[in-house]
């Protein structure tokens, strides 16, 4: 990732400057930095720029010390140059995408505070991102990330400036994590090397990490967990790690969705897009990762983190449909789809999260976070993630809270007459029910696993979680670490407002 800084001087060869269209007239955004424009107005124009979102153009041109300069699209002109965070945040990651193996780049965008200040480096942190781990002959430095990046501003170089940055390097860290993660695939990522993975990130954070095995998680009745593994040569893990600091304000329960690979078990997908199922882990590292950012930013809140891990595979020891399962709950489920095995493993993690906190005074919220359903996509389309729950008034807080990190959910309901399509004369509940409005019978299903007395949100994350073409803003192709911001704005705002 990018170190960060903020400088009132510029200093690299290239320069990135905010373009804007104001009614088809080309403006030039570059905050406290001033340059001469005309002359570069008329090249802009010549070329065919037009100053639109995620449009970055390359332009060599002396400026000053500089010999290149990055314009990159604001879209339409805003009054006195405020321009909303996540347009900041987008401009300054698509031009940072676009400086693969530069070493070095001075950023020139408008801003006059802080939290406009703060957006641009969470842009170019998020932006500087490459996976190149399992490349051989076609791995090369023009894939690098940007080394090095400094916004010149009158704002950032305040001590507030500097913890800005910061908290957007810690930011896009774990992004970058959940990333990493979400695109290795499954002969790399079985639930035992995730376990290993995340742990090997806790030290130093004051964090306690405890990791059921398949053994345990038999023996201690968590059916759900265990019957979408058992298939699997690569065996099943429950990994919980909690951050409990002193002084806590609130404490919330995050549990997430960790298939390293879904084939769908006996309801075998077809092979044609089955390899975008390694992705199907990105909501356990969510959770985890988010973890790790509160945990490494200090902040003052209890957080326990559920990764619910297993392979769902074909074997002679893989679940059948029509099979009946014991949950932690103590539920019986006929799995009558082996491909809805998200619900069931999230059945047993939030049944153990809302036990461990109910010896503690129970929870302000419990947030699971899942690439459940391919309804989720059909509903709400590849960017925006659906958000059911119990509470609306947690609801409505997580909703504006993420207006400001700029990850898009939506709130969709649980409609009650859904639960009777879950109905089965062999056992308390099916794991599928109506086809129609799939997202929402998912999240019907696990609501039989909540407490009425806890905040609940789920969060459908099947399409956000992941870009299969045309990286935009920020997100590269690939896993996008959706939720991590939120999650840890969640955590910051329990602090600012108790
Ligand atoms: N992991 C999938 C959901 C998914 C689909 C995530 C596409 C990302 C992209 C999940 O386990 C699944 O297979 N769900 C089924 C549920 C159905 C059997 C009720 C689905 O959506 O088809
Ligand atoms: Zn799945
Ligand atoms: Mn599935």
């Amino acid at each position: 990732m990018a170190t960060l800084k903020s400088s009132s001087k510029s200093s690299a060869e290239t320069l990135v400057i905010g373009l804007a269209s104001d009614g088809g007239t080309l403006v030039i955004e570059s905050g406290s930095y001033s340059l001469d424009t005309k002359k570069l107005l008329a090249i802009l124009a010549d070329i065919g720029a037009t100053g639109k979102a995620d449009e970055v153009t390359k332009v060599p041109f002396e400026e000053g010390r500089h010999t290149l300069l990055v314009f990159t699209g604001l879209g339409a002109k805003e009054p006195r140059g405020k321009y909303p965070h996540e347009t900041l945040r987008r401009a300054a990651g698509s031009a940072t995408r676009a400086l693969s193996g530069k070493k070095s780049a001075d950023f020139a965008l408008p801003h006059s505070d802080l939290p406009e200040f703060a957006a641009i480096a969470e842009g170019i942190g998020l932006g500087s991102y490459s996976f190149t781990e399992h490349r051989g002959a076609s791995k090369s430095e023009q894939r690098a990330p940007l080394a090095s990046a400094q916004i010149i501003s009158d704002v950032g170089e305040s001590a507030a400036g500097k913890s800005a940055i910061k908290r957007a390097t810690i930011l896009s860290k774990y992004v970058h994590v959940v990333r990493d993660l979400v695109n290795t695939p499954a002969n790399f990522l079985s639930p035992e090397i995730f376990v290993r993975k995340m742990k090997a990130l806790t030290p130093n954070l004051g964090v306690k990490v405890e990791v059921l095995d398949e053994k345990a998680l038999k023996s201690k009745g968590y059916g759900g967990i265990y019957s979408v593994g058992q298939g699997s040569a690569n065996p099943p893990r429950l990994l919980h790690i909690s951050y409990t600091p002193a002084k806590s304000k609130k404490r919330f329960a995050f549990v997430g969705k960790g298939i390293t690979f879904d084939t769908g078990g006996y309801a075998l997908k077809p092979a044609l897009g089955m390899d975008a199922m390694k992705t199907d882990m990105a909501g356990a590292a969510s959770v985890i990762a988010s973890l790790l950012a509160i945990a490494e930013l200090k902040l003052p809140v209890t957080i326990h983190a559920y990764a619910c891990m297993a392979e769902n595979m074909i074997s002679d020891n893989a679940t059948r449909p029509g099979d009946i399962i014991t949950t932690l709950s103590g539920k019986t489920v006929e799995v009558l789809n082996p491909d809805a095995e998200g619900r069931l493993v999230l059945a047993d993690g939030i049944t153990r999260a809302i036990a461990d906190a109910e010896k503690a005074g129970g929870l302000d919220g419990l947030i699971d976070v899942a690439t459940l359903t391919g309804a989720q996509i059909i509903a709400l389309g590849l960017r925006t993630a659906g958000l059911m729950g119990n509470d609306d008034s947690f609801a409505k807080e997580f909703l504006q809270i993420a207006e400001k990190t700029g990850e898009l959910f939506w709130q969709m309901p649980l409609p009650e007459e859904l639960r009777a399509t879950l109905e089965t004369p062999v056992a308390d509940i099916a794991n599928v029910g109506d086809k129609s409005g799939g997202m929402l019978v998912a999240g019907v299903f696990l609501k039989e696993f909540v407490s009425d007395s806890t905040p609940w949100l789920h969060l459908d994350i099947a399409g956000p979680s992941y870009v299969e073409k045309g990286p935009f803003g920020y997100n590269p192709v690939g896993g996008t670490g959706v939720t991590v911001r939120t999650l840890v704005a969640l955590a910051e705002s329990a602090v600012s407002h108790g």
